[in-house]
């Protein structure tokens, strides 16, 4: 398997006016746009074909991930070699391809508009709002489990009963001697009364290719649009002869929603507090931060 796909088409509503001039997806984790992270998480697992489905006011993107030849000349004349290493480094990540999604039509749409590129293989989904900490990298793991089951393999994370409203959820039942589920139904976004479980999809997926004639077929659904979480609900009931089956990953990891402020301001910190080289002075700032007066005022 080689083929990752990040769907970045979304507005970034709940980032205005951050993003009212700049994705979503480019706004800064310390030192580089949350979409880096989710490119090197894909390059770690060995998918180095990435396709990214955009929309209209994403051309940064496809910048970031491009040759700057006069910055890189610039930073040449002047002997800035770090700067320069970063610089390239992000150019030469992997193989970027682009595609638009035209119209919001949900987030199955965005996967159906990767059918061309991917072709009949396996592949993987990673959203580009979803960021699991580099030192919790789950994406290999559930490579293994296509490996050995077939169909297709979800990220499944325990939240609190309040927030799975924000997820697709998943009811589940265990696999003897595997650290797998098998996932038995899926619900887009359900209340918390009729929740089928406190297991939500968080954005990394592994789709057997059968999952783009199931989105053909998927009518619209939560919020008037395709959700990909009606396609694996189908597939969850297919014969795994058509690609069907799947199971989940329980991640237990640190997983950030950059699209939301609490969680993005939580992985400024903790990212940046991990960091060899900002890390310790960091660190120092933050206990005394905590501990100081300005702090403990409401
Ligand atoms: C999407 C999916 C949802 C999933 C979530 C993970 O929702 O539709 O099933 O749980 O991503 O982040 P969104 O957050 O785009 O509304």
């Amino acid at each position: 398997m080689t083929k990752a796909v990040i769907p970045a088409a979304g507005l970034g509503t709940r980032f205005l006016p951050a993003t009212k001039a700049t994705p979503k997806e480019m706004l800064p984790v310390v030192d580089r746009p949350a979409i880096q992270y989710v490119v090197e998480e894909a390059v770690d697992a060995g998918l180095d074909d990435v396709l990214i489905i955009t929309g209209r006011n994403k051309t940064t993107l496809e910048d970031h991930f491009d040759r700057a030849p006069v910055l890189e000349r610039t930073l040449s004349t002047k002997q800035d070699h770090d700067r320069l290493a970063a610089v390239m480094q992000v150019a030469e990540l992997a193989q970027v391809h682009y595609t638009r999604q035209g119209e919001p039509r949900g987030l199955g749409h965005a996967v159906l508009c990767a059918d061309m590129h991917v072709g009949d293989e396996p592949f993987a989904v990673l959203l580009g709002d979803d960021l699991i900490d580099t030192r919790n990298y789950v994406l290999s793991q559930m490579l293994k489990v296509r490996e050995e089951l077939g169909g297709s393999v979800l990220c499944l994370m325990e939240v609190h009963e309040s927030q799975i409203h924000l997820y697709g959820c998943a009811a589940v039942t265990p696999i003897p001697g595997l650290d797998a589920v098998k996932v038995t139904d899926l619900v887009e976004k359900p209340d918390t009364e009729s929740a089928p479980s406190n297991l939500a999809v968080i954005g990394r997926y592994v789709l057997d290719p059968a999952v783009f004639d199931v989105l053909r077929n998927t009518a619209p659904g939560r919020g008037d649009e395709i959700q990909l979480t009606d396609a694996l609900k189908t597939l969850a009931g297919m014969d795994p002869a058509q690609g069907g089956g799947v199971h989940g990953v329980v991640f237990k990891g640190r997983r950030y929603d950059t699209g939301d402020k609490q969680s993005y301001l939580q992985a400024t910190v903790r990212l940046a507090s991990a960091r060899a080289d900002l890390g310790p002075e960091f660190r120092t700032w933050l206990r005394e931060f905590v501990g100081s007066k300005e702090f403990a005022e409401d």
